[in-house]
C-alpha cells in the first residue's frame, strides 16, 4: 500500500469476445457488447457497447461496425484501444472525479491471444492511466468466479463457451495443466442459424435475428424435456425478394447446430484424454464446469454428460462467472499473484 493509495482505483475487466465486462467498487458497472461503431470518412469512432450493437447490421455505406476481438484474437488493434478506454472513461463514478484516477486493473483475455496481443492490451490499459496492469488467463478467471478453489492440488476442468471461443482447461495447483481452445462458440451456432435458414427454408435472416432464434428456442438436443414455443421468424424470402415470415421450433435448430455441438464435444473430449490420470481421476469426482453465455444453450449440459459420463455443472449467471473471478484475482493480487500475467514475485 503505498501513501497516495486512496488515489488510485481498481479495476477489474472481462474483455470478452462477445461482452466486455466490468467490476468497480464490487459492483458490475459495464456489461456491454464488445462492439465499436466507425466513420469511414472521418475514421472516428462514433458509438461503443449497447449503441453500437443497435446499429450492427443496419449501418449504410459511411458507418462501419467492429468486433475488435471477434474470433479469439484482437482483430482491430485501434478499435479495442478505443473500445477499452471508453469504457473506462464512462464508469460513472469515475466519470464524476476532478481528476482522472490511476488504476489498478486485472483484465482477463481470451486464451487464445498472442504475446504481441497481450502486449497492446496492456498498454491500451496503460494509456487510460493504468499505473498497475494485470492480465489472466479466462480459463483461470472462469474457475475462481465459480468458486472452484484453484490453488488444491486438485483438478477441476472448465469449459468457458463465449461468443469466439471455445476455452477448455483442466486447472490443478493455481496452474493451467492442459487447455485448447477452439474457434467454434456463440458466434459460429449464430451463422450456423443464418445457413439453416437459408438452406432449408429460403430465408435470408440477419445475424441479429439469428442470435434471437438461439437465445429464444435454441437447443443443443433434439429431446428436450421441457421445449419450448416455436418461434416466428422474418426475414427475406431469396425467391422472391420479399419479406416472409416462417414458424420453425427447437428440433430444426438442435439440426442446425449439431455439427458445431459435435466440435466442442470433441474438444472435452481430447483434452480428457490428455489429462494427467490423477487430475483424471479428480474429475471423475468434480465433473465439468461450464461458463460463458454458450453454456445457456438448452440441454448442452445434459448432452456433454452424456458424452464424457461426467457430472456437468453450468456456473451461476454464466455470463458473469469470468468478470467474477476477475474481481475476486483483484481484491487477492497477492494470493493470486502465480495466476496473473505481468505480477512481479
Ligand atoms: N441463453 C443463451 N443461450 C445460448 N447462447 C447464449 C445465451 N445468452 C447468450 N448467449 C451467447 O453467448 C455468447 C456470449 O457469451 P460471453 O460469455 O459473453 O462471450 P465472450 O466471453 O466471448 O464475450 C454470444 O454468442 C451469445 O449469443
Ligand atoms: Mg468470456
Amino acid at each position: 500500500m503505498g501513501f497516495f493509495d486512496f488515489l488510485t482505483e481498481e479495476i477489474a475487466i472481462d474483455l470478452g469476445t462477445a461482452n466486455t465486462l466490468i467490476i468497480h467498487n464490487d459492483k458490475v458497472v459495464v456489461d456491454s457488447p464488445s462492439i465499436v461503431a466507425r466513420d469511414r470518412i472521418s475514421n472516428k469512432i462514433i458509438a461503443v457497447g449497447q449503441e453500437a450493437a443497435r446499429m450492427q447490421g443496419k449501418t449504410h455505406e459511411n458507418i462501419k461496425t467492429i468486433r475488435p476481438l471477434k474470433d479469439g484474437v484482437i482483430a482491430d488493434f485501434d478499435a479495442s484501444e478505443k473500445m477499452i478506454s471508453l469504457f473506462i472513461k464512462n464508469i460513472p463514478a469515475l466519470k464524476k472525479k476532478l481528476f482522472p484516477p490511476s488504476l489498478r486493473m486485472v483484465i482477463c483475455i481470451p486464451s487464445g491471444i498472442t504475446e504481441v496481443e497481450m502486449r497492446a492490451v496492456k498498454e491500451s490499459a496503460e494509456r487510460v492511466n493504468g499505473k498497475e496492469v494485470y492480465l489472466i488467463h479466462e480459463p483461470m478467471a472462469a474457475a475462481i468466479g465459480i468458486g472452484v478453489d484453484i490453488m488444491q492440488p486438485k483438478g477441476n476442468m472448465i469449459v468457458d463457451i463465449g461468443g469466439g471461443t471455445t476455452e477448455i482447461a483442466v486447472i490443478a495447483l493455481g496452474g493451467i495443466v492442459c487447455d485448447k481452445s477452439v474457434k467454434v462458440a456463440g458466434d459460429v451456432f449464430t451463422n450456423d442459424i443464418v445457413y439453416y435458414m437459408r438452406t432449408q427454408h429460403n430465408l435470408y435472416v440477419g445475424e441479429r435475428t439469428a442470435e434471437k432464434i438461439k437465445i429464444q428456442i435454441g437447443a443443443a438436443t433434439e429431446d428436450l424435456e421441457v421445449p419450448p414455443e416455436e418461434m416466428s421468424v422474418q426475414g427475406r424470402d431469396l425467391l422472391t425478394g420479399k419479406p416472409k415470415q416462417v414458424q420453425i421450433s427447437y428440433r430444426e435448430v438442435a439440426k442446425a447446430l449439431d455439427k458445431s455441438i459435435l466440435r466442442i464435444e470433441d474438444a472435452v473430449m481430447e483434452t480428457l484424454s490428455q489429462t494427467p490420470p490423477e487430475l483424471a481421476a479428480d474429475i471423475y469426482n468434480t465433473g465439468i464446469y461450464l461458463a460463458g453465455g454458450g453454456s445457456m444453450l438448452r440441454g448442452l449440459d445434459k448432452r456433454l454428460s452424456q458424452k464424457t459420463d461426467l457430472p456437468v455443472y453450468i456456473a451461476e449467471d454464466p455470463l458473469r462467472a469470468v468478470v467474477r473471478g476477475t474481481g475476486i484475482t483483484l481484491k487477492n493480487l497477492n494470493k493470486f499473484k502465480s495466476v496473473l500475467i505481468g505480477k512481479k514475485n
